[in-house]
């Protein structure tokens, strides 16, 4: 599904730290083809009324993360949840100690319509299920001939919001990755306006930060398999004087 051997790592590195705030990158056909239309399939075929579907401050879309029956979505996330994925977009990004969330807060399958937007936001930064904050995004979309003058390419902004630093066209395969930076606005503020029996689609996932420190009272150690028997204790024999 990801052929990682055809991506040149530190050439996609050195663009993504060009850009001048934060670190972003989007990657043509980063996601094959066969699973790109896997995904879009699937997504097409869901039906609406099992999805989440947010309307606040004129953004409207489409969240999917509670729908069970989604065999293509599940096996996307296991591959981007996985060691070798996480390894490669630390490489990335130079984000270090990167985690997923097992419980996709705010992440999965999305869709939107003619009609919709994405009113430019920050995003939140703190998931509360696994206390950590948010590090790297990354979207992928399954979109096949979009037509950017449908609108919905993904706006970056700079910190004022007055100049738009890039903006990201929904396309087969393609995936967007960013740092996380309270101040990365981002949006498709005007209506789409593709036809009635076209949408936009895309997986979105987020990625967190361990930053947690060894307990000094408990420091971590290997497997003991010894125990002192005067202490009453396991200890370690390779640290026995
Ligand atoms: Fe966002």
């Amino acid at each position: 599904m990801i052929d990682y051997d055809k991506f040149d790592i530190a050439s996609l590195r050195l663009k993504y730290q060009q850009h001048p705030s934060y670190g972003l990158i989007n990657i043509p056909n980063f996601l094959s083809d066969d699973m790109t239309q896997q995904c879009a399939d699937e997504l097409e075929g869901l039906p609406l009324d099992k999805a989440n579907t947010l309307h606040a401050k004129a953004v409207v879309c489409m969240s999917t993360t509670t729908c069970q029956l989604h065999l293509y979505k599940i096996r996307l996330v296991h591959e981007l949840h996985s060691s070798r994925f996480l390894h490669w977009l630390e490489h990335l990004t130079g984000v270090e100690k990167l985690l997923p969330d097992p419980h996709l807060v705010g992440a999965g399958y999305m869709k939107s319509f003619a009609g919709d937007t994405l009113k430019v936001h920050t995003d939140f930064n703190w998931v509360e299920e696994i206390h950590l904050h948010r590090a790297v995004s990354i979207i992928i979309y399954f979109n096949q001939d979009w037509d950017s003058n449908w609108g919905g390419c993904l706006n970056f902004y700079d910190f004022k919001i007055e100049e738009i630093l890039s903006s990201i066209k929904p396309d087969w395969g393609n995936m967007l990755v960013w740092n996380y930076h309270n101040l990365v606005y981002h949006g498709y503020p005007d209506p789409m306006t593709c036809p009635e029996d076209q949408s936009r689609k895309g997986m979105r996932l987020f990625y967190y930060q361990s930053r947690s420190k060894p307990d000094a009272e408990n420091p971590p150690h290997r497997s003991l398999y010894w125990f002192n028997s005067k202490e009453k204790l396991p200890y370690d024999i390779r640290q026995k004087t």
